[in-house]
């Protein structure tokens, strides 16, 4: 018996052996439950009620995953019966046993699915999540119910509210599953459910949860609102959790259906939808699709600092053979030690076993000297920002490699096209622009020269899913995407220093807008050294008439650079950051100096200023092709500078809050700012026309 899907494939087939049935789901690529599959799904567990032979079935997922969650594409449109939690209810209810047979992933609606069974079986790689939070959603097929029935308030609290998903070991020791399955994950789900027939059911649902004190209980909530930083479904998971010791399950079920409808017709679930999907079309570059990749296994890395090791990181996490190289036996001795470091941090977290580590270690060679790069298939230079030094280094890379190898570059500003030049090869050479940490940062910028083959870029986009990064590809310019509109903000955020506003307090709106940290403690901690270089290179190029704050420029004068030093924007006594009074006097003295009356800044003015800038510059990057689609930017700005997700990037924004009123505040501060700051063409045309970012 099966349902036939509106692309005429049976995506839920019922196989009625005896006495043990299969249930198997087929709805490419991840078994979401579309309509089809919910329709299919009810009619074959009613058919498995009815069919005297049936006396218990396994639930089963054809392809790599089990059911990966409701399906994401629909949630724009008016639900349609089956309802998913009155599937999840039949499956629970049947008095059949019913086992969860699960690999892959079983996320969302594919986790409650599993939950509403009466025995869960996984692959020893299986994952178990409820992911909904990420896409501004409360699960909605009783997840919020199910779960802390299953493992308890505390752990679901935690699931639920993260949307962290836990693999198969840790489900276990959870309760979330019963069995890891040791071969055969259907025979082994068949095993078992043949063990329950004539048993009593073990209906989650009827299950009783163990209440937590009230203080505790609002303390975690309080918690868990701080921490989600604006997003506002942690807060409402939490508390349909915490319902679930109160009420019965059909009572709290209802609740959570009503969130969960409420919440899916939510701006916040429909940015973070728009980063879910963007995050994933990143990959599809117009004109790469037939471009075959090249093949790459043995990588070089020139530089041991902290880019150098945290980028072998990344390639040696992800089963690359990795050769870091260095000038001097003191560097490549000082970046072993910190390599080494960070997979000692990560075993005696419990985020890897020593095995896991030792293998890693082992996958990272040491070397003196670019002569020992001649066997790589890519070698990605994270020298010192200095153009000359990268040019002297591309020639002598030049000579080593053999023809056909990569030559990547890690500069956040530089012109690749310069480096390139200093070679034979210039279609060889491409910007790799990892974000620190490099081995946990999901960004990464994909720079092409004019010179840049495609197969080279399309071994970028390769490189990227293997490492499990979110790739940009973009064009040259001072700074790329990301760092060209972070210099733009910082710089916004300066004037506001010198009209009145203190580094705190900027940092405080910023935060209060849902960046993790605002710009000066995010200065702070990535070291004022950098950006003072780059400002003394610009330098000679600056306009004149350029608005121009040089408190920074002091900062680093009087060797404060931030963290490192103990003193930055702010200082640090014992690691905690602390308004500096001496800050606040050269604020104050700068302001006095320009002639300029401070004023109290309100935070709605710095964050929509700040919005502005950012919006602006986005659009003269759009005007310059140096990215092709608006969501290029807004991935860029997500996953590398902390832009809050649930408001889907600044251009998804701008749509929401309106370009015309985006467009006057930039000319405001044209006006105020003089040189730079002119609207964007493409800004000033989509304001007039009500033309949208995203139609
Ligand atoms: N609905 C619709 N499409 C989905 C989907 C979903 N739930 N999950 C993934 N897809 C699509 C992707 O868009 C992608 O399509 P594309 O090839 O056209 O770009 C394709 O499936 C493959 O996805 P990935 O590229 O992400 O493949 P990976 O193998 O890297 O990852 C995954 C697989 C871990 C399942 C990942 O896709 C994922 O995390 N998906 C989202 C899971 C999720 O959030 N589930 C909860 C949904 S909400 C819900 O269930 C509500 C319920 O409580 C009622």
């Amino acid at each position: 018996m099966t349902a036939t899907s509106p692309e005429g494939v049976d995506p839920v087939r019922l196989v009625s052996t005896s006495p043990v049935a299969l249930i198997e789901i087929d709805n490419p690529p991840v078994n979401a439950t579309s309509q089809a599959v919910r329709a299919g799904l009810l009619a074959a567990i009613q058919e498995v009620g009815r069919n005297p032979q049936i006396e218990a079935v396994v639930i089963a997922c054809a392809g790599k995953t089990f059911v990966a969650g409701a399906d994401i594409r629909e949630f724009g449109q008016t639900p349609r019966e089956p309802h998913l939690p009155d599937v999840i209810n039949a499956i629970e209810a049947c008095s059949k046993p019913v086992v969860a047979a699960i690999q892959g992933t079983a996320l969302g609606g594919g986790c409650e699915i599993a939950l509403a069974c009466h025995a869960r079986v996984a692959e020893p790689g299986a994952s178990l999540g409820l992911p909904e939070v990420k896409l501004g959603l409360v699960p909605g097929a009783g997840g919020t119910q199910r779960l802390p029935r299953l493992i308890g308030l505390e752990a679901a609290l935690d699931l639920v509210t993260s949307g962290r998903p836990v693999k198969a070991q840790e489900a276990l020791r959870l309760g979330l599953v019963d069995r890891i399955s040791s071969g055969d994950l259907r025979q082994d789900a068949t095993e078992l459910a043949r063990e329950l027939i004539g048993q009593p059911l073990r209906r989650t649902g009827e299950r009783s949860v163990v209440a937590m004190d009230a203080e505790t209980a609002s303390a975690k909530a309080a918690e868990i609102r701080k921490k989600a930083r604006g997003a506002e479904a942690p807060g409402k998971a939490a508390e349909l959790v915490l319902l679930a010791a109160g009420l019965p399950l059909q009572d709290g079920m209802a609740r959570e259906r009503e969130t969960f409808l409420d919440l899916r017709c939510s701006e916040q679930s429909a940015a973070l939808r728009h980063a879910f999907f963007a995050e994933r079309e990143v990959m599809r570059l117009p004109g790469l699709d037939s471009v075959e990749p090249r093949r790459v296994q043995k990588v070089g890395i020139v530089g041991a600092g902290t880019m150098g090791s945290g980028i072998a990181i990344a390639f040696a996490d992800a089963g690359f053979d990795v050769r870091i190289v260095e000038t001097s036996e003191q560097a490549l001795t000082a970046g072993q030690a910190r390599v080494a470091d960070v997979y000692d941090k990560q075993v005696a977290s419990g985020r890897i076993t020593a095995a896991a580590r030792d293998e890693r270690l082992r996958a990272i060679g040491y070397a003196i000297g670019t002569s020992s790069l001649s066997d790589r298939d890519l070698v990605i230079e994270a020298v010192f920002e200095d153009l000359e030094v990268k040019r002297a280094l591309f020639r002598d890379l030049d000579a080593v490699l053999p023809p056909g190898t990569i030559l990547a570059t890690n500069t956040s500003y530089l012109d690749i096209s310069l480096i390139a030049d200093a070679t034979s090869r210039p279609a060889d050479v491409v910007g790799l622009h990892f974000f620190s940490p490099a081995h946990v940062m999901r960004l990464l910028e994909i720079v092409r020269t004019d010179a840049t083959a495609a197969d080279v870029v399309a071994t970028g986009l390769a490189l990227a899913k293997r490492l499990r990064k979110i790739p940009v590809v973009c064009r040259v310019c001072d700074g790329f995407v990301g760092n060209r509109i972070l210099s733009r903000y910082r710089q916004q955020a300066e004037y506001l220093l010198e009209e009145g506003a203190l580094p705190h307090e900027v940092d405080a709106a910023l935060e209060a807008f849902g960046f993790p940290m605002g710009p000066f403690a995010v200065s702070d901690l990535a070291g004022l050294d950098i950006n003072w270089a780059r400002r003394k290179r610009l330098a000679p190029t600056r306009d004149p008439r350029e608005r121009y704050v040089d408190i920074a420029d002091r900062l680093c004068e009087a060797g404060r650079f931030g963290r490192k030093t103990g003193a930055g924007w702010y200082r640090y006594e014992g690691g905690k950051r602390e308004v500096d009074p001496v800050v606040t006097a050269l604020v104050e003295e700068s302001s006095q100096r320009r002639g300029l009356t401070r004023r109290a800044i309100s935070a709605d003015e710095i964050q929509s200023r700040i919005r502005a800038a950012i919006v602006n510059e986005a659009c003269k990057i759009l005007d310059e092709r140096i990215v092709e689609r608006p969501l290029d930017v807004d991935v860029v700005m997500m996953h590398g500078y902390g832009y809050p997700a649930w408001r889907g990037g600044p251009l998804f924004e701008a749509d929401r809050v309106g370009l015309q009123s985006i467009l006057a505040q930039v000319q405001e501060r044209a006006a105020q700012d003089g040189p730079g700051w002119e609207p964007a063409d493409s800004l000033i045309n989509r304001a007039a026309s009500g033309a949208k970012f995203y139609p």
